[in-house]
């Protein structure tokens, strides 16, 4: 199955690609995680995407659309993919549908005061990428890794002023994705505003498992 999560910054789209790959035994792949690594190895992606991330702009189409259409063709794609973070712009959506249609779209449903809430509380591993919130969901130990003993930190594009910006860019041209799949009948809402545990079970009845 070729899915796609589709749904504003801070909804909870990475937390439940954590549990839907051991539900679906399909790859996560997060344009995301994969920019944050290339900045995180100091690449010549990463030196060039670094400083539009952190302000919480999108990198360009032409260098995204290659990125994805590059990963998609690796050999763990072939079988299906939980694809996180891609598309966000309607050329980026227009694209993908020639290279690698999807089956189905998850739409996670939750207002801005709600992810507003989840970014600015949220702490990640710099080793491997694990989600945690200084609320919902806190390491056992601070500052560091459950699963990894890495060191636990803010995202630099968690700050206020690039979580704003991030929002607004989201309603300017991610958000009409959400028209352009309903339309094609793959579209699927799923409430994201409960629980982690509840969220789980709201995708495994969205996608009749
Ligand atoms: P990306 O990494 O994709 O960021 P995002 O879409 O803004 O999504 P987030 O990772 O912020 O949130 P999430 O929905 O995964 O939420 P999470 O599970 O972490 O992209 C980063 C940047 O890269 C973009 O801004 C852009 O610059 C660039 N980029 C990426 N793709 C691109 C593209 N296609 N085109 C151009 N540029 C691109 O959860 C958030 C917090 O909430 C966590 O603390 C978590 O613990 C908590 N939480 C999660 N679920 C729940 C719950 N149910 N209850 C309580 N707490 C919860």
């Amino acid at each position: 199955m070729k899915l796609l999560f589709l749904g504003p910054p801070g909804a909870g789209k990475g937390t439940l690609a954590v549990k839907a790959v051991e539900l679906l035994k399909l790859p996560h792949i997060s344009t995301g995680a994969i920019f944050r690594s290339a900045i995180a190895g100091k690449s010549p992606l990463g030196l060039k995407v670094k400083g539009i991330i952190d302000s919480g702009q999108l990198v360009d189409d032409e260098t995204t659309i290659e990125l994805v259409k590059e990963r998609l063709a690796l050999e763990d794609a072939k079988k299906g993919f939980i694809l996180d973070g891609f598309p966000r712009t309607i050329p980026q959506a227009k694209a993908l549908a020639e290279f690698s249609p999807i089956d189905r779209v998850i739409n996670f449903d939750i207002p801005d005061s709600g992810v507003v809430e989840r970014l600015s509380g949220r702490r990640v591993c710099r080793n491997c990428g694990l989600n945690y919130h200084i609320v919902f969901s806190k390491p056992k130990k601070e500052g560091i890794c459950d699963a990894c003993g890495g060191e636990v930190y803010v995202r630099d594009d968690d700050r206020e002023e690039a979580i704003r910006k991030r929002l607004r860019v989201y309603r300017d041209q991610t958000a009409p994705l959400i028209g352009f799949y309903r339309e094609q009948g793959i579209l699927v809402d799923v409430d994201a505003r409960p629980p982690v545990e509840e969220v789980v079970e709201n995708f495994k009845k969205a996608l009749g498992l």
